[in-house]
């Protein structure tokens, strides 16, 4: 019987074969169970020697068994290693990785830079009241200057902001008319425009504001000078001309000189070498009132310009619509390794 099991079981090729060769020698109702079942029939001095030699069959047959399933299982686990083998040499598959929007990274970088001078970030609603967007800058209801910004009302008193402006609004009247102010505010605004490559009825600003005591035109001139420079390169000019908003009296629109340099030497870009970059001002004495500031202890100045306009110059982008139609091939260029 022993010898018929170990023949099984070694022939045995699969786990599932030597289960069955278990069963049926080892199991409940196999022979070695059967003979000591039997027992009790036997001689006193039979019964010794038949338990003993059974339970030395059994124990053979179950060791080898045991060996045999150690020895298929190391067998399968090596075959299955072998078939999972990875080559790690292989060149790996490029992964595409994405990067901040063009947008995105001038924004920063314009925050960044007036961080550096010591401004803080503002944010505002996008939702704005008639009195924020332009009451409170001096742009009361049937001023002619209200067409300067078509806007989207949404009642009568509400509308997607024209500009951030508002946000300043909002800023010196959170400051309760006894603090300086020095802050910029970054942000969507929106203006009933036909889109086209220059045009946008959805685009982004920053304005900035400075109010404190003695607050002068030159100070404007000095932030916006270090402002152009740092952005566009040290050799670049700025240059103020006068303009009107309602908000800011006197007020400006800047220009940067556009001399493009290159290997052979440096040309001046298109027509008279100076291009339009942002409108500013000495904030409205009207308009510092309004915000309980008293326009005979403090003054200011403001600004504001358009990040996609400033991205547009510093990268020759030829359409405004490039930064939200999201074509990723137009985005990737921009991505910083
Ligand atoms: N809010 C103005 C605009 O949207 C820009 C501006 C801001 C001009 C601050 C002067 C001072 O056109």
């Amino acid at each position: 019987l022993q010898a018929e099991a170990l023949t099984k079981v070694e022939e045995a090729a699969t786990l599932s074969d030597l289960q069955d060769i278990r069963v049926a020698y080892l199991g409940k109702k196999g022979p070695i169970t059967e003979v000591l079942r039997g027992m009790g029939k036997l001689s006193k001095e039979e019964r010794p020697v038949i338990g003993e030699l059974a339970n030395k069959v059994r124990e053979t047959i179950a060791n080898e068994l045991d060996a045999k399933k150690e020895k298929l299982e190391a067998a399968g686990l090596e075959k299955r290693l072998e078939k999972e083998t990875l080559d790690v040499t292989l060149p790996g598959r490029p992964v595409q990785v994405g990067g901040p929007h063009l947008l995105t990274s001038i924004v920063e970088e314009i925050e960044d830079l007036f961080i550096g001078m010591g401004f803080e970030i503002k944010e505002g609603p996008e939702v704005e009241t008639d009195y924020y967007n332009f009451e409170a800058l001096n742009l009361p209801k049937g001023h002619p200057a209200r067409d300067m910004q078509d806007s989207f009302y949404i009642t009568e008193e509400l509308l997607m902001r024209t500009h951030t402006s508002p946000v300043q609004a909002r800023t010196m009247g959170e400051y309760k008319g006894n603090k300086p102010v020095k802050m910029i505010c970054p942000g969507k605004v929106y203006r009933r425009d036909t889109d086209d490559a220059t045009h946008s009825h959805q685009f982004t600003q920053v304005e900035g504001l400075y109010v404190d005591k003695n607050v002068r035109m030159s100070d404007l001139k000095g932030v916006l000078n270090r402002f152009a420079k740092q952005l566009f390169g040290e050799d670049r000019e700025i240059r103020l001309r006068p303009s009107f908003f309602p908000f800011t009296e006197p007020s400006v629109e800047m220009d940067i000189s556009c001399k493009v340099c290159n290997g052979e030497g440096c040309s001046v870009c298109k027509g008279t070498g100076w291009i339009e970059i942002l409108g500013g001002g000495m904030v409205h004495p009207r308009v510092l009132e309004m915000a309980g500031y008293d326009p005979k202890v403090y003054n200011g100045f403001a600004f504001g310009m358009g990040p996609e306009r400033i991205a547009m110059l510093k990268y020759g982008v030829d359409d405004i619509r490039h930064f939200y139609t999201n074509d990723v091939r137009f985005l990737q260029q921009y991505h910083k390794a």
